[in-house]
């Protein structure tokens, strides 16, 4: 809605931050929801580090040349925490150890009154959204940009940041073809999204990884192992495993890499691509190697179909603002930008459905689920 001049709002000032995990396209959205604001006579407030600059009272204006040049950047310019929920705030340990947490909201709405922000612009998970919750509450518009390399934003289509992770991912995969081709090995590719499957799925079907595993089929080792035992057989010398994070044996557990009591979500899956590959190799008597991509996949420039999702989203959540629609949450719903309440999509993920297309493509040219 940009080039209305006057906001029909009556919104004067409105603050902007991330949290959560960074993800390519964040600064797209900034730049998107500064330069509407500012040409719409708003002024911007831009808070650091998510919830904690807002606890912190880190918050400083944002101007068009601070976000000039930013579309293409990845992370976050305003910096982000996923660590600082104000309602539960940890601030040392009790007495057995445990971590003691303080709910810091008056804190920070002393803050935001400080400030004269009427109005919040939260880009984040869904722990951000709920983060929010009390200062909607309390009177402050909160207006939500989900963001989500995993994509598994319940009630939306696609997240920004996704299309970037599954490109990351397709590219490592490729690249590990050719190690894969020329020492007959197993190469193992464990790529991140929680305990959704979308990125494994849509790398590997990119990549035509000879095999899949995701969080939602639980599979069965053994008919991994006869899957690559076969190919080598009928000649193909070598299997590519795309692995997503959270995928597990058939009546198994995933595997946990570390949990982070302080964190609102303290799982930290990872380790499925090593211990595979060690499994692997002592059932199939195949070399086999591990990669772990991480953190890689949210890093660098965000490719061009996330800057433009990013900027829809952007400006989604000004057309909300100017309208004086409150408290509500940017979506994708069939392919049309839409918005529901802010907390609809928390505590729920959008996860891959065995009757997926892709998936039934993927079975189609002999990829193996492991099921
Ligand atoms: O939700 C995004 C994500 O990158 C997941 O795919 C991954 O499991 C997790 O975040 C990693 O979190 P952290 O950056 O805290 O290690």
């Amino acid at each position: 809605m940009a080039n209305t001049q006057v906001s029909a709002s009556g919104v004067k000032r409105i603050g902007v931050l991330t949290g959560g995990g960074d993800c390519p396209g964040l600064n797209a959205v900034i730049r998107a929801v500064t330069k509407d604001a500012i040409y719409n006579g708003i002024e911007v407030m831009g808070i650091e580090d998510g919830f904690l600059g807002l606890i912190e009272d880190r918050i400083r204006p944002l101007t068009i040349d601070d976000v000039s040049n930013i579309l293409g950047v990845g992370g976050t310019i305003l910096g982000s925490s996923n660590k600082a929920n104000p309602q539960a705030y940890p601030v040392g340990k009790n007495a057995d150890g445990s971590i003691k947490f303080k709910d810091l909201t008056d804190v920070c709405m002393t803050h935001l009154n400080l400030h004269g922000i009427e109005a919040l612009i939260v880009i984040g998970g869904d722990g951000t959204m709920s983060a929010a919750k009390p200062f909607a509450d309390r009177g402050i518009n909160c207006i939500g940009v989900p963001k989500t390399i995993d994509n598994d934003l319940w009630g939306s289509d696609i997240t920004f940041g996704f299309q970037t992770a599954v490109a990351v991912a397709t590219e490592a995969l490729d690249r590990v073809h050719t190690t894969a081709a020329s020492h007959h090995r197993v190469m193992v590719v464990e790529v991140m999204g929680r305990n959704a499957g979308w990125l494994a799925l849509h790398a590997g079907v990119a990549s035509g990884a000879d095999v899949i595993l995701l969080p939602e089929i639980p599979f069965d080792l053994d008919i991994v192992a006869d899957y690559c035992i076969k190919r080598s057989q009928r000649g193909k010398r070598f299997t590519i495993i795309c692995a997503s994070e959270g995928a597990s044996l058939k009546g198994g557990k995933q595997i946990v890499e570390k949990i982070d009591p302080t964190s609102p979500d303290p799982i930290r899956l990872g380790g499925i691509g090593k211990w595979l590959a060690n499994e692997l190799e002592d059932k199939t008597e195949i070399e086999s190697r591990y990669v772990v991509l991480g953190h890689v996949q949210r890093g660098g420039t965000p490719v061009p179909g996330d800057r433009v999702l990013a900027t829809l989203f952007g400006d989604h959540a000004m057309r909300m603002l100017h309208l004086g629609k409150r408290n509500r949450l940017v979506v994708m719903q069939n392919g049309q930008l839409a918005d529901v309440e802010i907390t609809s999509a928390a505590d729920k993920q959008r996860l891959v459905t065995r009757n997926d297309p892709l998936i039934e493509a993927a079975r189609s040219v002999y990829t193996c689920f492991g099921d």
